[in-house]
Order: structure tokens, then sequence, then C-alpha cells
């Protein structure tokens, strides 16, 4: 049944090409390293052959060095391929492995059963149709057994192989499988996961790895391989309606105008009738275009180029779908999350969304609940931890076209990207959209922003001054208000200690509150510039994200960040309200600049350096900046453009 493949190189492609009328399955193996999940993955990749011989020279040199096994081959040494991780006896990170028997062929997602690599596990999840999930017959279902099903039926696969290893440890007891797998089905019920098969194994022995074991004729079922190459996944994405995430618009020249991108779901044929989404406008395909000639038919997993017989506006991110049975658009959705990063999940934080080839940007409220995946309880949460699952409510910027995950992992999946450094944080699977926004609609005013503040004279805007505490930030903004006053404009002066004792006196100073405090206030200063004021906003605003929101809640150049700039040496000598001694003596928890980061502006249109300013040369260098912007009198700069 082995199969031999010149898999030279990593020409993962050519395999994949060479094998390509023979169905693909994709698992996962879950299971942690004491398991004997890397014996079991080294295990089928030998029985296909794939192994090299210099290798297998190799891994016999190794079998002695360092194996557990004695003079038989240590499977595990062919899996645990990475020196350092062969020295920890740990893996980490997802590696895709391919092989293939006469029947099928196979990519094997291998993702570390450690709790903290919760993120490789969905990574390789993602994709997968079926997941082996290991079990040592010594220990029985485990905590992590749990939480890696838990994972695999929130991910949507559908197909769970329960592998119940070292049945040789066990004596092949029949009763010990059978306690096991009784248990493992009773909590398999409660998640929701059906299509399930137990196996007895010894992946050391290659028992019922391959042929069927002679030590278990109790077992009546197929061998591990037997079953990968049999099972039936079906294939539910031909037949859904039509999804296709465009890539980019080619448009080599005038005449050609053609929409690419990968079908995720159902399938296409010229003359289909499609909606581009979010638009909503409706055209037919003319032809679907490949490298190698147009196609009568494109189906789920295909990369093609349609043309439609009429002009409608499609840009890169939008969504190709069936006319009849089209996605729906929403901006406000039930999400279940994935944390996946060190930095805790900030609620009210924009984070960037990608879901399909769109990014768009997303505020997270507060979890609605977390979930312990040991005991699938409810549990009440402010934010989200490395690791934790939870179900929020979340707001993009614009709308989007999806599907609930459940019928689609394309349209309905997504990751959630730090916008500063770029890292992926999360993952999540929208649940359903949120109607209440759709009864609450933006009301048309005649009366605009612009109109407001031409009648006082001036141009409306936000002066945002941030700083550490006590580097002068509220004392100079004072200054500047007192200057624009004398010389007639309206204003407003947001200052952090007041507005805590009152709209914002529910929070305190976690990085959490923080950034609520924060996006209160730049919410405020939004109305307020709506109103035609310039408002001054004192707040230490620590983080570049959430300055970053209140920029771009403002038109261009409606915002001027003011970075009143002081050592943190300066300020603790200067410690106006004696609140740096109280931290040092550790009175004081949370405290800007000592046990809590401040993030310097890079960009900001003013630096105010303290050391070699007094407040008032401050506050005059902000007014001459204020003048030459034609903020304080747009009745010179209209006259002068006269
Ligand atoms: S922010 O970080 O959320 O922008 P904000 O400007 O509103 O802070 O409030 C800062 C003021 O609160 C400081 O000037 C100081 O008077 C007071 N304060 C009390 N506790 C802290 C703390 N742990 N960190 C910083 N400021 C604190």
């Amino acid at each position: 049944m082995a199969h031999h493949i010149d898999l030279s190189g990593q020409d993962i492609l050519g395999y994949l090409r060479t094998h390509e009328n023979k169905d693909l399955l994709r698992f996962i193996t879950c299971g942690s390293v004491d398991d004997g999940k890397s014996t079991l993955i080294g295990r089928l990749l030998y029985e296909s052959k794939l192994v090299y011989e210099d290798q297998l020279a190799q891994l016999a040199a190794d079998s002695k060095k360092v194996g557990t096994q004695g003079e038989d081959l240590d499977f595990a040494l062919l899996v645990d391929g990475l020196a350092a991780e062969r020295e920890q006896g740990i893996t980490i990170d997802v590696a895709y492995r391919f092989f293939s028997t006469e029947k099928r062929k196979f990519i094997v997602a291998d993702t570390p059963g450690h709790e903290q690599y919760t993120r490789n596990m969905v990574t390789g999840a993602s994709t997968a149709d079926l997941a082996v999930i290991l079990i040592d017959a010594r220990k029985g279902v485990l905590t992590q057994t749990r939480r890696h099903s838990y994972i695999v039926s929130l991910l949507g696969i559908r197909h769970v192989v329960v592998a119940v290893n070292k049945m040789d440890m066990v004596g092949y007891d029949q009763a010990t499988f059978d306690a096991i797998e009784k248990d493992y089905r009773q909590f398999a019920k409660q998640i929701g996961l059906e299509n399930i098969l137990c196996i007895p194994l010894s992946a050391l022995k290659g028992e019922n790895m391959v042929e069927r074991s002679k030590a278990m004729p109790w077992y009546h079922g197929p061998s591990l391989m037997q079953h990968l190459e049999t099972v039936e996944v079906e294939d539910a994405l031909r037949d859904a309606p039509l999804r296709m995430p465009v890539q980019w618009v080619n448009r080599p020249n005038s005449e050609f105008r053609g929409f690419a991108g990968q079908i995720s779901a159902g399938q296409v044929r010229p003359g289909s009738r499609v909606r581009a989404l979010p638009s909503g406008k409706e055209a037919l395909v003319e032809r679907i275009v490949t490298m190698d000639g147009d196609l009568p038919l494109a189906v789920a997993g295909q990369s093609v180029t349609l043309t439609l017989d009429r002009e409608i506006d499609i840009s890169r991110g939008d969504l190709i779908a069936s006319a009849d049975e089209p996605a729906s658009v929403a901006d406000q959705f039930q999400a279940a999350l994935i944390w996946m990063h060190e930095d805790a999940m900030l609620p009210g934080r924009p984070y960037l969304m990608k879901i399909g080839t769109r990014t768009v940007t997303a505020s997270i409220a507060a979890p609605r609940h977390k979930i312990n995946v040991n005991t699938l309880e409810h549990l009440a949460a402010r934010q989200l931890e490395l690791n934790e699952i939870g179900v929020c409510n979340i707001n993009l910027d614009r709308p989007i076209a999806f599907d609930p995950y459940g019928d689609n992992r394309d349209t309905g999946g997504f990751i959630l990207i730090d916008r500063l450094s770029n890292d992926t944080v999360g993952a999540g699977l929208l649940q359903f959209a949120l109607r209440r926004a759709d009864n609450i609609h933006w009301q048309a005013l005649d009366v605009n922003n612009q109109a407001r503040a031409l009648a006082k004279g001036q141009k409306a805007c936000i002066l945002w001054f941030t700083g550490l505490s006590g580097a002068g930030k509220s004392t100079i903004a004072n200054l500047v208000e007192k200057r624009l006053h004398a010389m007639g404009r309206h204003t407003y002066l947001l200052d952090g200690d007041n507005v805590r004792h009152g709209l914002n006196k529910d929070l305190g100073f976690t990085d959490a509150d923080r950034v609520e405090n924060i996006r209160r206030v730049a919410e405020v200063s939004r109305l307020m510039v709506d109103a035609g004021l310039i408002v001054l906003v004192s707040f230490i605003s620590p983080f570049r994200s959430e300055r970053r929101m209140a920029r771009d809640l403002v038109g261009a150049g409606e915002f001027i960040e003011i970075h009143v700039d002081t050592s943190l040496e300066d300020a603790e000598r200067r410690d106006p309200k004696g609140l740096y001694r109280k931290a040092r003596r550790g009175e004081l928890k949370n405290f800007t600049g000592i046990d809590s980061p401040y993030e310097a502006p890079e960009n900001a249109e003013i630096t105010v350096h303290t050391r070699d300013l007094s407040a008032e040369q401050a506050a005059e260098q902000i007014i001459g900046y204020l003048d030459k912007a034609g903020i304080t009198n747009v009745w010179d700069a209209h006259l002068a453009s006269l």
C-alpha cells in the first residue's frame, strides 16, 4: 500500500501537482509530547515510505544516541527534527507534513500540545478536515484532551479520530479502552462533536497503525491508516452558495476587466448571476478566465478570474456571491475570539481585522463571557488573556460581507492584528450580525462642523496634550486656553483629573481602563469639534493606539498632537502631587513611567521641551503654530486667499 514519491527538496507544489487526481485529506494531530504524538506521525510517514534513505541512516544513529527505544528506531526523532526541540523534548510551531499512499494524499498539521501554544493549534486546525486526538491509555481523558476537542469543535472540524495510544503499556486491555471511549463520548456530546471513531493502538509497536492488530482481536474497526484512507469528508463547500473574495482587479487594458480570486465555496459558470458585496450590485458572469484558457465551470478551491457582462463597481476585498443566496452585510457582530498574544485584549482598542481579502478596523467590546474549556463553564471577564477563548461583540468601521463561521470558514473566520506592531493577536469566528445598529441612523444635519466653526471665526480642532504625569500638560493647556480666550476664540478644556471626577469616575488605571478613558474623551472631543470648538485635551494618554484612534475620529488637520516632553527624572523631581513618591513606595499601583508604560509620540505636530522652556514660552510656541495653521483666525486666511 505504501507509495514511493520523489519529494526532492521542498517542492511541495510539485508534489501536490503530481498527485492532483488523488483526493486530499488534511488533518491535524492533537496531543502532548508524552502521548506519543511524534511517534505516531513518524510511524505514518515511515509506513508511507516517505522517509529518505539518508534520513533513515541518520535516524538510526540518533536513536542510538538520544533515543528512548533501545535498538529500535525512535520515530519521534523523525518528527522532532530540530536539535533545540530534541534537547527540550518538546515541539513548537506548526509543521505541515506531506505523505501519500495509493489511495490518498495527506497533509498533516503537527502542532504542539502545550497549553501556551493554542495559537499553533488554531492555525493548524483552521484548514483541517479531520482531527486525530491522542490519549495515553494509561491516563485516559485529561484536561487537555477536553481543551483540544473543544477547539476542534469550535473551529468546525467535523471528523474526529480518538487514538488511544500506548495500549501495549496496559496489556492491550479491552476494558481500559472501553472506559476511555465511554468517557470521551460523553464529553464529545456536550460540545457537539458527532463523527467520532476511537481506535486502540500502539504507535510505537505499530499495532493498529496500518494493519489490523493481532494483539487486540476484540477491536473490529479499521486501523488508523485504513480509516484515514477511506473516511469520507463531505465536500459541503462545493454545494454551498458561491463565494469568491476578490483578491485583485485585473485590468491590463481598457478592454479587459476581470476579478481574480480563489473560489471559497460553491461553483460558477458563464451566465451565473452574481452579486457584488457589500455594494449589492448584480451582474452575469461572462467568462471564467485561467492561465490554461477559459473554463465552462469553476468550483470551490480553484483560483480564477471572472469577467462580468456589465461594469459594476468591485474592488479588492469585496465578495462576489451568488445572487440567489448572497452573504449578509453588517458592521456589528457577535464573535468567538481566541486570544493569542501575551498582551491581553483591550476592550475599546481598535485592531485591524482581516477577513478573507478584506482588512477593516474593529473594536471589541468587553467580553460577554469567557469559556473555561475544561468545564465549559461561562465565566465573567473584563478582557481576554493569552490562550483564552471568549465571546465578544465587535464593531467595524465599515460594513463587510460575511457568513457565519459555521457555514463558511473563509467568509466567517478572521484574524486580528495590532495596528502598531503588526502582530497577529487573535483569531475569531463570526457567529451572527447584531441588528441593533439597524435602528439607529446617523442624522444628516444641515448645519455642520464647518458652518458652526465659521460662525465663531475659527477652525475647529483638537489640541491633544500628551505626556507623563507632572510634565506640565495642564499648566500649559490652561495658558493656551487663556490666550485663545483673550483672542475671542471659542474653546473648551478637557482635563484628565477633572473628567475622572465625573464622566469617567468609574475608571481606574489598568491598561483596559485607560483605553476606555481615552475612548470616551476622544468621542466627547469629536462632538465638541462638531460643535465648532477648539478643544484642548490634557490626558497622559499613554498608548499610541488610542491617540491614533482619537486622531482618526476627526478630519485631516483637525487633530494636533502636542507632546509635552519631560524626562521621567524631571517629572519625578517636580512631583507636584506627590504621586511619584507614593508610587515608589509601592502605595500606588500602575503608575505611568514607574510600573505602567508611556509610549511617546513618533510624529507629534508639536513637541514642547519643558526642560528648555517656561510654561509661558511653551504656550507661545503652540499659539504660533495655530496662527500659522490658520486655526485662530479663519477670516485672515480667508481674506488672504481672495
Ligand atoms: S490616562 O493614562 O488614563 O490618560 P489621566 O490623564 O486620565 O490618565 O489621569 C492621570 C492623572 O491621574 C495623573 O495626572 C494623576 O494625577 C492621577 N493618577 C492617579 N493614579 C495614577 C496612576 N496610577 N497613573 C497615572 N496617573 C495617576
